[in-house]
């Protein structure tokens, strides 16, 4: 579909949260040794995710690969899965060395301090990793933010906390398909506060049912009372498998005033946009630490719900959403003995690694960095891609000397623009994708 008919439709197609979306993975048709897969790849400075899937409740509107568990075993189960991992990456991968760190979900606070503890004991044991040394992130939810659990975090050196308020109304977060106990996500906020979090995120929901203008900007209000280093504000989608998709609750297209109306608050109040969904106050500190740059860093995920980067190939569990899938998917990986073995991803081409420099940066508010795309492919980003100059003529991006940059109308239709980038291929293989 061209882009000029795409911008008459509605501006949240999908969130190009990156290059390709895990539903462009496809079983890989040769296996490969994960030794193999990182055989020439710097490991100097490298990314590692740990993904934690267990929740204590499935809320309605998330698609991100968790579940709930009955059976607390379960949890020190997949604690030990993971350590069994890390002893092959620590194996296969000889010399890494890690410059970040991010522990999400899931929700990595349904882990209990103790567990936490294990959690970085064995980052530690295994892979050599000093929180305290690196940018070290753990996502957490209201519901179980205690003092126990912060105490350790804060022990481990955990420099940024995100939690999941979604919204300051306990009727529209009902609606979102996430019951809680009044008052508890302030004093959730209330506690990481006290713990001295060098940088504390809120994430915030819009166009959720029965938010209005109003209390959307009610919300916001309450979340800047509270200072917060960084804002993600995310237009709700609704998608498939999911609580409210049985529900059936389709949010309307309110979603683009609430974007405009949420942004005009925070750059009035000083934050500055990254990207359409990220806001950063000037008084968050500078990220130091080990220099990592993630157009050309590596990743290295452990959980089956992580994703792993190398240059020539994306790599992952496989992805599920509805609870059968995300179970059997969690059951195969608490019972898989070799984890050497690469099976499941998407190899990218030097046109999908042009593709996915371009909307890596593009999507960023800094924008396309040129020189460093012709250092890194040797030729220009415009002449790769065509559709950079229809964006410019579209009026949804500016082209200067060094940077191509979103308009302020191309950022707040970056989930536009990000699918239309995509290649063919991964269009094909994401619409082919078989939902579970
Ligand atoms: C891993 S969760 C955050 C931590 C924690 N699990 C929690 O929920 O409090 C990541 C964030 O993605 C956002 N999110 C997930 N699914 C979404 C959807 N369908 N639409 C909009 N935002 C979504 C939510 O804001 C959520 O807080
Ligand atoms: S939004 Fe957070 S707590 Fe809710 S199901 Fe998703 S990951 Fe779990």
């Amino acid at each position: 579909m061209s882009l000029a008919t795409l911008l008459l439709g509605s501006a949240y197609q999908g969130y190009s949260y990156a290059y390709p979306h895990k539903t462009a993975y496809r079983p890989l048709a040769t296996p490969r040794t994960l030794a193999d897969v990182w055989a020439d790849e710097p490991r100097g400075a490298l990314f590692l995710y740990v993904h934690v899937p267990f929740c204590a409740v499935r809320c309605g509107f998330c698609n991100l690969f968790a579940t709930t568990t009955r059976d607390a075993s379960e949890v020190e189960g997949y604690l030990a899965a993971i350590e069994h991992q890390a002893k092959t990456v620590s194996h296969d991968l000889s010399g890494a060395r890690y410059a970040r760190l991010a522990i999400g979900g899931g929700t990595p606070s349904y882990l209990t301090a103790a567990q936490i503890d294990r959690l970085f004991g064995v980052l530690a044991q295994q892979l050599g990793v000093d929180p305290c040394a690196l940018p070290t992130s753990f996502e957490l939810a209201p519901v179980n933010t205690d003092a126990a659990r912060l105490a350790a975090l804060r022990a481990h050196g955990v420099d940024r906390v995100s939690i999941g308020v979604q919204t300051f109304d306990d009727d529209e977060s009902r609606a979102l398909g996430r019951p809680r106990r009044r008052g508890e996500v302030a004093a959730a906020i209330a506690l990481l506060r006290e713990h001295g979090f060098a940088t504390l995120n809120l994430d915030l929901i819009y166009g959720g049912a029965g938010q209005s203008l109003e209390s959307w900007l009610a919300s916001l209000e309450s979340a800047l009372r509270f200072e917060p280093e960084e804002l993600y504000l995310y237009p709700l989608y609704v998608r498939r498998l999911t609580g409210l998709s049985h529900r059936d609750h389709r949010p309307d297209d309110g979603r683009l005033a609430l974007y405009r109306a949420g942004r005009d608050l925070l750059l009035e109040r000083g934050y500055r946009q990254l990207s359409m969904r990220m806001f950063r106050a000037s008084h968050a500190p500078a990220t130091v630490g080990p220099e990592y740059c993630c157009q050309r860093d590596g990743m290295v995920g452990l959980g089956p719900g992580a994703r792993s980067y190398t240059t020539e190939l994306h790599y992952s569990g496989e992805y599920a959403v509805g609870r059968t899938g995300v179970r059997a998917i969690l059951d195969r990986y608490l019972r898989t003995e070799d984890h050497s073995l690469v099976d499941y991803g998407f190899a990218l081409d030097p046109e999908e690694r042009r593709r996915r420099f371009v909307i890596q940066g593009l999507l960023q508010a800094e924008g396309l960095d040129l020189a460093a795309y012709r250092t890194r492919f040797g030729n220009d980003a415009e002449r790769d891609l065509s559709e950079l100059h229809e964006l410019v003529a579209h009026g949804l991006a500016t082209a200067g000397a060094d940077r191509i940059t979103l308009t302020a109308a191309g950022l707040e239709r970056s989930d536009v623009v990000g699918p239309w980038l995509a290649s063919q291929r991964v269009r094909q293989l994401m619409e082919g994708y078989a939902w579970r």
